[in-house]
């Protein structure tokens, strides 16, 4: 399989075109059909999509990596264009999510889960389907599902909680999936945030495909939010495996942007709003 990636929602805009925001969203173009991975948060996914000549209309399925609004904002304005479209996530994905700061000794709580009401979005056109495992949501494409966290040092993020019985508890984020397509020269995978730990994600891809090679991981891969430990940890692992391009974006950071380039060189590339990668 072919896959051209369009980077349509990201915070930073780098081709003189396009809007950035806070969020994430990936235009996918395959052989087998164009898929959305993510909206962003609501502002340019559309527009974007226009400037980069990305037909939203062909969109053939969208995937949701997880509830957080700047990935799941942008739902009503792709339906309004797209109509009726099955939207694949994990149940979790409508929960309430809070994020805490605690800045000078105050503490301030935003609500950071999809704004919109599942029912509000299914009246636009989405279908919702709904995995908890890693499943093939088409030939040679996948989810993957809960993500079993397994390396010592990916840790969950401290700032982030959600609402369990009326109780704010921390996120373990159930509902953190990626997405997989099995490329002629090797796996492509996309991150949305990487919450459950990006070499946590590329262990459970190595486990449930049994194939190593990847051609491709793009997305946000939240390494610069965390500690040391976890960049060193998560660049180490990726140094030992067999991934032609690195091509990060969105929660990434710039501090951790600028290790991979410096690690990976002309293997590394910034995805920026507009971005695209062909493998
Ligand atoms: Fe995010
Ligand atoms: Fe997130």
């Amino acid at each position: 399989m072919k896959t051209r990636i369009t980077i349509l929602g990201e915070n930073l805009v780098g081709k003189r075109v396009g809007s950035g925001e806070h969020g994430f969203s990936a235009f996918i173009e395959t052989d087998r059909g164009n898929y959305l991975f993510d909206t962003g948060s609501g502002q340019s996914v559309v527009a974007n999509s226009l400037t980069f000549d990305k037909d939203l209309r062909s969109v053939k399925k969208i995937f949701l990596s997880h509830g957080h609004f700047d990935h799941t904002g942008g739902l009503p304005e792709v339906l309004k264009v797209r109509g009726k479209v099955d939207a694949h996530a994990h149940p979790n994905v409508f929960s309430d999510r809070i994020a805490v700061h605690k800045e000078n000794g105050k503490e301030t709580k935003r609500f950071i889960g999809i704004p919109y009401k599942r029912r509000y979005l299914e009246f636009l056109g989405a279908h919702f389907v709904l995995n908890v495992a890693f499943t093939e949501m088409e030939k040679g494409i996948f989810l993957t599902g809960e993500v079993p966290r397994k390396t010592s040092f990916e840790k969950p993020d401290p700032t982030l909680y959600t609402e369990l019985d009326g109780e704010t508890v921390p996120d373990t984020f159930p509902d953190d999936q990626s997405l997989i397509l099995d490329g002629e020269k090797g796996l492509v995978l996309i991150l949305g945030c990487a919450h459950s730990g990006m070499i946590n994600i590329i262990q459970h891809v190595m486990d449930k495909t049994g194939k190593e090679t990847f051609s491709a991981i793009v997305g946000g891969t939240h390494l610069d939010f965390l500690t040391p430990e976890q960049l060193e940890g998560s660049v180490t692992f990726l140094k030992k495996l067999k991934v032609e391009k690195i091509g990060v974006s969105h929660c990434t950071g710039m501090k951790a942007a600028c290790r991979l380039h410096l690690e990976f060189g002309d293997r590394f590339s910034y995805g920026c709003v507009g971005s695209v990668l062909e493998v």
